[in-house]
C-alpha cells in the first residue's frame, strides 16, 4: 500500500463520487439517442436485464479488486496475478481514447450552454438548430476550443485530489442534478400528447431485438456504469476499510439506471408531443431538446437548466476517466498531481482535435469503414471495456482466492454470506461465457 494515500472521507462521498463517475453524457446524452435509433422500448428493456444482473456485479468486482490493494490500477490488477497487470496498462489506454472523444461531446454542452444563455438557441426557429448544431461541430476550431475549455475544468478538479476535488465537487452536484432532471421530467410527461413518446420508450416491440440492439446495450450497460476501465478500481482503491461494497454497487448501479431511464422521460415525450423523430443520433438532445423547449412557456429557463445539468454530468464522469491515468503516473513516476493533470489534460486535447475534426473536415477519413469519432465510440464502448471487464470476472472467478475476496467484501467477517456465494457463481461462471459471446459478435467474429 503506498503511504499516505488520500481517502474518501465518508461513505455518502464515496457514493455519491461512484454515481458521479457512472451518471454522466452516457445517460444523457448517449442512452437516449441510443433508445431512440435501437426501437425504443426494447432496447430499454434488454439495457435493464442487463444493468441490473451484469453490470451491478460487475461494479461490484471493480471495487474489489481497487479495495483490496489501495493502489493505482496497473498494481490493484498485478497484486493479485501479475500477467493480469495488463489490464491496467490496456484501461490506462482506454481511457485516454475516452476521454478524448467524451471532451469533444463535453466541449458541445459548454457551447450550447453558453448558446442558450444568451437567448440565441431560444430564438431562432426550430428547424434552424439543427443547422446550428451541424455547422458548429463540422467546423474547426470553435469546437476545438469548446473541448479545450472542457478538459481545463477537469484539469482544475483533478488537481485538487480526491477528497477535496473529486469528493467535494460530487456531493455538491449529485443531489443538484437529480433536483433538475425531476423538474424537467414533470415538464415534459406533462405536455400534450406526451403518452405516445412515453409508450414508445417504455412499452417494449420484440419484433425489434436483434443481435445489434443486444451488443449495443451492452456496451452502454459497460459505458455507462464506468465499468471495464478501472475507474471503479481507482475509486475503490481510494476507500477505508470497512465500507459496505455490496450496498454500494447496488445503489450506484440503482441511480445509474434510474437517470438514465428519467433522461429518456424527458427526451422521448417531448419528442412525440412535437411530432419529431426520435432516431436523429448523437445530435439528438443537441437539436431536439432546444425545438421542443423553444415552444414552451418559460423555454429559456428549461434550457438553461438542461445545459447546466449535461455540463455538470458530463464533468463529473470525465474527472473519474482522468483519475485512473493520473493516480497510475503519480504512483509509479512520482509526479506531483498538479503538473501530471496539466500534462495529461493536454496530451488528451490532442488526441481530441481528430476526433472533433472527423465531425467536419476530416468527415470522409475513414477507418474499418467508420469516421474517427465513432471507431473511438466503438471500440470503447464495444470492444475495450467488455474485453477488460471480461478479464477482471475471470481474474476474480479463477485466479484469486475465495477467501480472500469474502474477506475483503464482507470486512472479514467469516460467517455464511448467501449474498456472497451468489455473486461468486455469477461471476465465476456466468459472466465470462455471456460477455464472450456477445464481444465476438461484436467485432465481427460471429
Ligand atoms: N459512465 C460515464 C457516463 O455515463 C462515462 C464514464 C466515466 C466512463 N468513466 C468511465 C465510461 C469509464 C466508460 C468507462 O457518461
Amino acid at each position: 500500500m503506498v503511504k499516505n494515500r488520500e481517502q474518501f472521507r465518508s461513505t455518502l462521498g464515496f457514493i455519491f463520487a461512484s454515481s458521479g463517475s457512472a451518471i454522466g453524457l452516457g445517460n444523457i446524452w448517449r442512452f437516449p439517442y441510443l433508445a431512440g435509433t435501437n426501437g425504443g422500448g426494447a432496447f430499454v428493456l434488454i439495457y435493464a436485464i442487463l444493468m441490473l444482473t451484469i453490470g451491478a456485479s460487475l461494479l461490484l468486482v471493480e471495487f474489489v479488486i481497487g479495495k483490496n490493494s489501495h493502489a493505482n490500477t496497473v498494481k490493484s490488477y498485478g497484486n493479485i496475478n501479475k500477467r493480469f497487470r495488463y489490464i491496467g496498462y490496456l484501461n490506462i489506454f482506454t481511457s485516454f481514447i475516452i476521454l478524448s472523444f467524451y471532451s469533444v461531446v463535453g466541449g458541445w454542452t459548454i457551447y450550447f450552454l453558453f448558446k442558450s444563455i444568451t437567448g440565441v438557441l431560444i430564438s431562432i426557429p426550430g428547424d434552424e438548430i439543427t443547422t446550428v448544431f451541424q455547422s458548429f461541430t463540422a467546423s474547426s476550431l470553435s469546437p476545438l476550443i469548446y473541448t479545450f475549455i472542457f478538459l481545463a475544468l477537469n484539469i482544475y478538479i483533478v488537481a485538487k485530489g480526491i477528497a477535496l476535488g473529486i469528493e467535494k465537487y460530487n456531493e455538491f452536484l449529485m443531489p443538484l442534478l437529480f433536483l433538475i432532471i425531476l423538474i424537467l421530467l414533470v415538464r415534459s410527461i406533462t405536455l400534450p400528447g406526451a403518452i405516445d413518446g412515453i409508450i414508445w420508450y417504455l412499452k417494449p416491440d420484440f419484433s425489434k431485438i436483434s443481435s445489434g440492439i443486444i451488443v449495443a446495450a451492452f456496451g452502454q450497460v459497460f459505458f455507462s456504469l464506468s465499468v471495464g476501465l478501472s475507474t471503479m478500481v481507482v475509486y475503490g482503491s481510494y476507500l477505508s476499510r470497512n465500507e459496505n461494497l455490496p450496498r454500494a454497487s447496488a445503489l450506484v448501479a440503482l441511480f445509474d439506471f434510474l437517470i438514465s431511464v428519467m433522461a429518456g422521460l424527458v427526451i422521448f415525450p417531448a419528442v412525440f408531443s412535437f411530432a419529431m423523430k426520435p432516431s436523429e443520433g448523437p445530435g439528438l438532445v443537441f437539436i431536439t431538446l432546444p425545438q421542443v423547449f423553444s415552444m414552451l412557456p418559460f423555454g429559456y429557463f428549461f434550457l438553461v437548466l438542461f445545459f447546466i445539468l449535461l455540463v455538470l454530468a458530463a464533468l463529473s464522469s470525465s474527472i473519474s476517466m482522468m483519475e485512473v491515468a493520473i493516480t497510475y503516473f503519480i504512483e509509479t513516476y512520482n509526479i506531483r498531481r498538479v503538473k501530471i493533470s496539466i500534462i495529461y489534460g493536454f496530451i488528451v486535447f490532442l488526441l481530441a482535435i481528430p476526433a472533433s475534426l472527423s465531425f467536419g473536415i476530416l468527415n470522409g477519413w475513414k477507418i474499418f469503414g467508420m469516421q474517427l469519432f465513432d471507431l473511438f465510440d466503438y471500440f470503447s464502448a464495444n470492444v475495450s471495456l467488455p474485453f477488460s471487464a471480461l478479464a477482471c470476472a475471470i481474474l476474480v472467478g479463477w485466479f484469486w482466492n475465495k477467501e480472500k475476496i469474502k474477506a475483503v467484501i464482507t470486512n472479514g467477517n467469516k460467517n455464511n454470506n448467501h449474498f456472497f456465494t451468489y455473486w461468486f457463481l455469477i461471476v465465476k461462471y456466468l459472466i465470462p461465457p455471456i460477455i464472450t459471446v456477445i464481444w465476438l459478435n461484436a467485432i465481427g467474429i460471429i
